[in-house]
Order: C-alpha cells, then structure tokens, then sequence
C-alpha cells in the first residue's frame, strides 16, 4: 500500500537560492513526497537522464491525417506515413530548436550524451552539468521499496530566451509514484471454488482462432520506472505447463534483468504471448513515465505493431505525487499540458500504424489517488482516459463452467477447488469478489472523440437517472473504457513466488485483448499488407455494424475502489450497450475476422468501381 500525502520535510537551505530576473523557473520544489526520502546530495560525475519536449508545430494537420488513416470509412484508412514524414510535419521551429540546443551544447561537458529528434532533446548528463545548466541542486532519494533516484531539491530554471521554446522537462523534479494495475486475489478460505484463467480459457470464451495467425506481426509490453522484468526461464515454464508451444520474446528495449523478475512484467509477457501466439514479441521498460515513453518509442526505427500498457495515474496528477493540484508544475508544465502533449506523441504513434491498448485502471471511477472518495469528483485515469489509445476494463465470471477439454498442467496447480474456466456469464469485476473495481468513466481534460458519440450517448441517455451526479464529471468528454476481458485469477509462474498463482487486474485483461490483436493484424496484413493501427474507430463501427462482434456485459458497477466500498463512493452501472464499465463488451474473436473480411471485401469492389 503506498501512503497519501507529502512528508512536512522542508530544505530551507535549498529553497533560499533566488534565480536571477533572466531565468525562467520551471519549478521549486520544497516537499519531499512520501514515501520518498532525502539519502544525500548526489556527487557531481553521477549520471541523470531528462528529456525536454520542445514546442511542435501543424497539430491540426497530424490530426487530420491520424483521423484519416484510423477511420475504416476513409479512403485513406491504412495510408500511415513514416515515423520521418510524421517528424517533419510536427517539427519545432529552426530557432526554437536552434536555441535549445545550443544553450545545451554551450553547458554540457563531452561525456553528455544529446539526441536530438524533430521535437524533443534528449539529454544524458552529469550531476555537475544539470546543477550549472538549469541553476540547481541535485539530492538522492530513496523509495520506501529500495529504489534510488536523483531529483532536484529548491528551484530549477532555463534562460528566459528558451524558456517559451521548451514545454516541459522530465527527469529532474518529478517523482514516479505511478502504479501497474494488478492485483493479488483476496485470500480465501480453503472450501471457496476459484475460477482460474488460462490460456486455453481465454481462447474457448472469445472464440480465438485454435492456429497461431500465419504472418509474423509483432507485439509488446511495456513497463515503468525500474520493473525488474520477467524471467526467460519463468517464461519457459509458463508454456511447458500452459501445454503451449516455446516461444522467446526477441527484442528488448530499455533496462532489462530477469534476476528479479516482477509479477507486472511476468504476468503481461506470459498472457500477450499466450493468446497472441507465436508471433514476434518485444519488452520494452522505460525509466521516466508516459511522454518519455511515447516519445521514445515514435523515435525509434522499427516498433511493435500493438502494445500493451498496464499502467496509469489520475489523469489531473500526472507530473507527479497526490495532492490534487499542488504538485502539477513540477515539470514547468500543468498536468493538462503534460496529457496533451502525451496524446500528441499517441497521435504520431498512431499515425505510424501502431495499436496502443491501456488498462483502465483497478480503482473503480473513483481512482487510486481517492481511495476513500473523499473528493466529491470522479479521478480518471491516464493513459486510459487518452482518446488515442484503445482502453480495457476487466471481467468475472457468473456460473462459471469447468469444461476445458484438456486443461494444462497449469490448471491444477491451485489444489482441489480451484479450477481452469471454460465459459459462463460475464459481469464487471467486483471488488468484494476480484480485490479490486474496474476503472472507467470520462477524461478529465480532453473532449470526446467522434467514434464514440453515437454509444456514449445512448448510454448516458438511457441510464440518465443512475449516473453520478453531473458536478462529478464531464460527459462531454472522452469516455472510458473501449471493451473489457476477463481480468481476475490469471495463472502467471514466476518461480520466485513458488510457481503459478493467480493474479488480477486491468492489468491481465489488457495483453490478453492485445494478444487477440495479433489476429486481427494478422488477417490485414494478409489483406493489404499493413497492420490495422489505431483501432478504435474500427471497433465502435464494428459494434454498430456487427454488434455479434461483442459479448455484451450488462451486469455490475465501478463505485467501489481497490481499497473497498465506502458510502460516498460514485460511479456507474454496466448496461446493455456500451458503458463506462465493460465498454462494448468482451471480444468474439471469429466474429471480428468475419467482419473484417467483409470491410476488405467492401473497400476492394469500391475501389474497382472507382478505378
Ligand atoms: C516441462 O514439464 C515437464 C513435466 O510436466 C518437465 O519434466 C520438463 O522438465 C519441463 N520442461 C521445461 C522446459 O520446463
Ligand atoms: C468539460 O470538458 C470540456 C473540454 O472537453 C471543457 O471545455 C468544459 O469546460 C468542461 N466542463 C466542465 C464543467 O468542466
């Protein structure tokens, strides 16, 4: 459990130090957030990363064109440009990019290390360099867990010529304190039945194809802030006892050590490579948090067509810790600005052809940062609130059926009562019954995108008596999550805990849908050579045209948090339809290929005609 609230440690010494009238202070930090603490001040050859994002410009323009190649009715679905052609239409300004740079090349010693992209800086540098470039002092900080890091104390600042070319610089005064959304099942007694998840479960109730998909598309998990990764030979034994054929993950991005592995990174490789099997897997860990991330990955060459995020934060608390709006500038940005600059870099993700999939989070519509839901407001969580990205909630099973044909090993790992499930009714995850509640409802800062108006609006229209009340959200914002899968007692091995045991969350129901991805690119690929990319367009028409497409889930709610139920909790009920629970539904994978198959076969006699 981690704990609210800031620690009263002041630094007098550090919050005296006055910048000069030329500066622009990008932010003074005085509090030392829990359960961070003060080790030392860091010595002058230790190493910091931070990575400035620059001014962009023609955000109109990229919006044009993401819609474009994401909307199936467009005669430009598909047409993605290159991760260069997308650099140049957003590129900063010369003299923006000019100034920045050479005010860091005027600072920095020879062993910093500058990368350089369209819009952003990115900078590894001494502690010496960082404390005379930005007028500052550098501590070392300690989590409660272990974790170190450097992070400035008092004040830091840029020369006010480049102060209004730089947006935000991260890596220097924010703290990670976001969170993996997974869940450890509640401890029960000995004579409960569990329903477990496997596999093969995942493959009998969404009715995947049996055969790995033929082409080799690619797919990922991405992790953050110092998870330690998963273990090859966990993973190993995760197939052997899965009954599934070995598979290696085959690129990997950032820190890696399998030595200790972690139940986030473990429980994401072994369920996207075990629905969406047999293709190319990567592991990518990012060390700051969601812009970092994002602008990373648009930079790099080659990437994975779909990834799996299991990780969020309230959306309106992004630059770091938990005092609503105290901590928001830590970055010489507001969290507003920190998303909308995020979801740009969602955008040229997008624009790239690359399918994002985010967990909606495991504290209800209330969120983590409110666990009592004091706050008299719904917290959404972001990136699962991005209109760019395809969110997903979590399920359980009502009735549930034991009817595996041939459950692996795997499934009687957990003692007599506990068993692999075949089927039954899915209803949104209870916190009494799955240890937490499945997040959703409205962003809190960007507006509703068009794919979803026509369902978003049927259900605030038809549940119009039992929503929230109205000061506790914005319904004319973007609405959460897109569809669900199952989400409690997954099986993961990891050795280090004694082999399998059953773990839950967002977070288990979002690599699995990324998994059932892999067939769904895998039949575009077929079809036109390319991957389907952002996929949410496509899924809202799906629904409207096919609804069959979706196993509908109409029971259950999101007010309780992954902390329990409390009297002055809000939230919102599953319905017929989408809602901001379950979103359309769970996946009937066989059914979205025979739409799929019907939209190629659609888009090819239109363009005969056409021609
Ligand atoms: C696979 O499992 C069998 C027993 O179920 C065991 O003998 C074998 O060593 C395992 N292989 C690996 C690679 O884990
Ligand atoms: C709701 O969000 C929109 C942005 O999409 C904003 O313009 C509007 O002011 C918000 N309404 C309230 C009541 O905060």
């Amino acid at each position: 459990m981690q704990s609210t609230g800031f620690s009263l440690l002041l630094l007098v010494a550090a919050a005296g130090c006055s910048a000069a009238a030329d500066r622009r202070v990008l932010y003074d930090r005085r509090v030392t957030p829990q359960p961070w603490s003060v080790v030392a001040r860091a010595s002058k050859h230790q190493r910091l990363h931070v990575l400035l994002a620059v001014q962009q410009q023609n955000l109109d323009a990229l919006d044009k064109k993401f819609w474009a190649v994401s909307d199936p009715k467009s005669s430009e679905w598909q047409q993605f440009m290159s991760k260069d052609e997308i650099g140049e239409l957003v590129k900063s300004k010369a003299e923006d990019m000019d100034a920045v740079v050479s005010w860091l090349k005027a600072g920095l010693s020879e062993d910093a290390v500058m990368t350089q992209s369209h819009d952003s800086v990115d900078v590894r540098l001494s502690v010496k360099d960082a404390e005379r470039l930005f007028e500052t002092e550098i501590l070392i900080y300690t989590h409660s867990n272990g974790h170190t890091i450097l992070r400035t104390q008092g004040k830091h600042s840029v020369p006010q010529e480049i102060g209004l070319a730089i947006e935000f610089v991260e890596g220097l005064a924010d703290f990670p304190q976001k969170r993996s959304d997974k869940t450890m099942p509640k401890k029960r007694s000995a004579d409960d039945t569990v329903t477990l998840v496997a596999p093969q479960t995942l493959v009998e109730m969404y009715s995947i194809p049996k055969q790995p998909a033929a082409t080799k598309v690619s797919q990922g998990a991405a992790e953050f802030q110092g998870d330690t990764s998963y273990n090859q030979v966990d993973l190993s034994a995760f197939f052997n006892q899965t009954g599934l054929a070995q598979q290696k993950v085959s690129d990997i991005v950032g820190p890696y050590d399998g030595t200790v592995p972690d139940t986030e990174a473990s429980l994401d490789v072994q369920y996207i490579m075990g629905v969406g099997q047999n293709q190319v897997d990567w592991y990518w860990t990012s060390d700051l948090w969601m812009y970092a991330f994002s602008n990373n990955f648009f930079n790099t060459k080659e990437v994975p067509d779909a990834v799996s995020i299991s990780w969020g934060w309230a959306e309106n608390q992004q630059c770091s810790a938990q005092i609503a709006g105290s901590e928001c500038t830590t970055i010489g940005a507001d969290s507003q600005q920190y998303v909308a600059r995020t979801n740009t870099e969602f955008q040229k993700i997008g624009l790239r052809g690359v399918s994002l999939f985010v967990a909606s989070g495991d504290s209800g519509a209330n969120g983590r940062t409110d666990p009592t839901c004091t706050d008299g407001v719904l917290h959404s969580s972001f990136p699962g609130s991005s209109p760019y990205v395809t969110t997903v909630g979590a399920t359980m099973l009502q009735n549930p059926k034991f009817e595996l044909a041939n459950p692996p090993p795997a499934c009687s790992s957990q003692g007599a009562r506990a068993k692999c499930a075949s089927g039954g009714t899915e209803v949104a995850v209870s916190s009494a019954e799955a240890g937490f509640t499945s997040g959703g409802g409205f962003s809190t800062y960007t507006k509703m995108p068009s794919y979803q108006k026509a369902a978003v609006s049927e259900y605030l229209s038809s549940m119009a008596s039992k929503l929230p009340p109205a000061t506790y959200f914005n319904s004319s914002n973007r609405a959460y999550p897109d569809l669900s899968a199952m989400g409690s007692n997954y099986l993961v091995y990891m050795q280090v805990s004694g082999g399998f045991s059953p773990v839950g969350g967002t977070s288990a129901a979002t690599p699995a849908v990324a998994g059932i991805a892999a067939y769904l690119n895998d039949y575009s690929y077929q079809k036109s050579g390319k991957p389907l990319g952002f996929l949410n367009p496509l899924l809202y028409q799906m629904y409207a045209e096919l609804p069959g497409a979706f196993t509908d889930v109409t029971s259950g709610d999101n007010k309780c948090t992954e902390s329990g139920c409390f009297a002055s909790c809000q939230g919102y009920y599953a319905a017929k339809g989408w809602d901001p629970v379950t979103g359309l539904g769970t996946p009937v994978a066989s059914q979205m290929l025979a739409y799929l198959e019907k939209h190629f076969a659609s888009r090819a006699s239109l363009s005969e005609v056409i021609v």
